[in-house]
């Protein structure tokens, strides 16, 4: 990182200028450093959306929209979803670098250990109907864990963070599975040791206690890959509610809840529910002219769910990865899923469509991989569920780095005030 030039900006209607820092990064856009702004030129800037703002500075994932290319700690998340595991990936995230044999063992030790719940934080399950989101139950439980673990939540001691980061990757599929089952009414399942992080994971899910459960390699792997190319995603919407909570030097189970808050939304990470919802509302190809021309309808709010993206202006690099992920996963388990054909169609449809086409509107993650999931066996409003275990890692990646980084300080945006000036406090009976 050099600070090597600056850019000047002065406020003609008054002759304040400020030179401003240009950070250059290893590769990317530069950024303007604008903290001098406001004492040089009594201004603030505006960016709602931060559409054109860096949050902070960060090792752990780059995308280049326009390029369509995303990598983990500088790895093509191509090469990775092709040769790695979301365990590996984990570790990648946390630690920087790939580990070797032994250093792979001792974390996926760790994990294995780790990834029972208190039973007491079963009960809380108790509380719900069962016709309770499970996001909602999620959020919950994740919150609690720091009633249950006061022994990792000093967020300047890197044992304790290292510790919350284990316990979060390890109990998210234990917690996530419970929600599954509290919604069937089925009996909650305890992790088994000896079977790897997603087998594990599909055990919890789906044994019944009636007979043991047939574990499906097609699966498990269609998941894992699922689970790395859904693992993190630079300074997301989810994300950067982490950091924000994290910078208040919020306990890490208080901040990963946070980010299963704002995962939620059908903006970001619920639209992998929203989408399945909406192939079934459009039913058969024939009826996807139709939805497209509502798409395009600005009187109307339909929006092609799982398309468009605040920053590919091109194909989502994980958006072709499962479209052909669907056709061989869905063969392989000889699911035939009309809805693929509608999403196809939907796909070529858009594609071809100048309102989509000029707007840069391209399928993304969240497009293909409710039809995976689908064929998996996992219900739609477990989908954005499936999405925060996969992105735990991630945040808590994020929430490590911005504690190791010197200096942070809490992140507070300031304003464009539009409300009222000054006014005087009038009785009632003068209203
Ligand atoms: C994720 O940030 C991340 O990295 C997120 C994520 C991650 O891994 O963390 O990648 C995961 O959240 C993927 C996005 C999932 N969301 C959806 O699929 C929901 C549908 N998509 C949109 O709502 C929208 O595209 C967003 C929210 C994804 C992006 O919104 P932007 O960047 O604010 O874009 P915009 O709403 O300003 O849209 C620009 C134009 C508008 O039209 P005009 O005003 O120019 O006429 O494109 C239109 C929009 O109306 N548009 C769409 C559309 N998305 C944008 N029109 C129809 N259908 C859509 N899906």
């Amino acid at each position: 990182m050099s600070d090597s030039k600056s850019v000047k900006l002065v406020d003609e209607s008054n002759g304040r200028s400020s030179e401003l820092p240009l950070l250059t990064g290893t590769i990317g856009p530069a950024c303007i450093d604008i903290a001098p702004l406001y004492k040089d030129t009594g201004h603030f800037t505006y960016d709602p959306g931060f559409g054109s703002t860096a949050s902070t500075k960060s090792a752990i994932t780059y995308i280049d929209g326009d390029q369509g290319v995303l990598m983990y700690r500088g790895y093509p998340i191509e090469q990775l979803a092709e040769k790695s595991s979301f365990l590996e990936v984990s570790y990648l995230l946390l630690n920087g670098e790939l580990p070797n044999k032994s250093q792979f063992a001792t974390f996926e030790n760790d994990i294995t250990h780790h990834t029972m719940i208190h039973e007491s934080l079963k009960r809380f399950f108790e509380g719900f109907h069962h016709d309770a989101h499970p996001m909602a139950m999620l959020a919950a439980s994740v919150a609690s864990l720091s009633a249950f673990y006061h022994d990792d939540l000093d967020v300047d001691n890197a044992e304790d963070r290292k510790l919350a980061a284990i316990r979060l990757i390890a109990k998210m599929p234990t917690i996530a599975a419970a929600c599954y089952r509290y919604s069937v009414d089925w009996p909650f399942r305890y992790p088994r040791n000896n079977l790897e992080y997603v087998d594990r994971f599909l055990h919890m899910m789906f044994e019944v206690p009636s007979e043991p459960l047939t574990l499906s390699p097609v699966a498990a792997k269609a998941l894992d890959l699922l689970f790395i190319l859904h693992a993190d995603h630079e300074q997301n919407a989810s994300t950067s509610t982490v950091r924000l909570v994290g910078s208040t030097g919020a306990n890490p189970y208080a901040s990963i809840a946070a980010g299963i808050t704002a995962l939620w939304g059908p903006a970001h990470g619920g639209a992998n529910e929203a989408v399945l919802k909406m192939l079934e509302e459009i039913g058969t190809p024939d009826k996807v002219e139709t939805a497209v021309k509502r798409a395009k309808d600005k009187n109307d709010n339909f929006r092609l769910m799982g398309f468009g993206h605040r920053v590919y202006k091109n194909f989502d690099p994980r958006a072709k990865i499962i479209r052909e992920m669907c056709h061989k996963v869905l063969a392989e388990l000889g699911v035939n899923d009309p809805l693929l054909d509608v999403a196809m169609k939907l796909e070529e449809a858009a594609l071809k469509d100048d309102y989509f086409v000029e707007r840069k509107l391209y399928p993304n993650v969240d497009f293909y991989s409710g039809i995976i999931y689908k064929a998996l066996g996992i219900p739609t409003e477990m989908f954005t569920v499936m999405f925060a275990i996969a992105r735990t890692a991630g945040w808590i990646a994020h929430w490590i780095e911005q504690h190791e980084t010197p200096g942070s300080r809490i992140g507070r945006p300031r304003q464009l005030y539009v409300g009222s000036d000054k006014r005087d406090y009038t009785p009632m009976d003068k209203r």
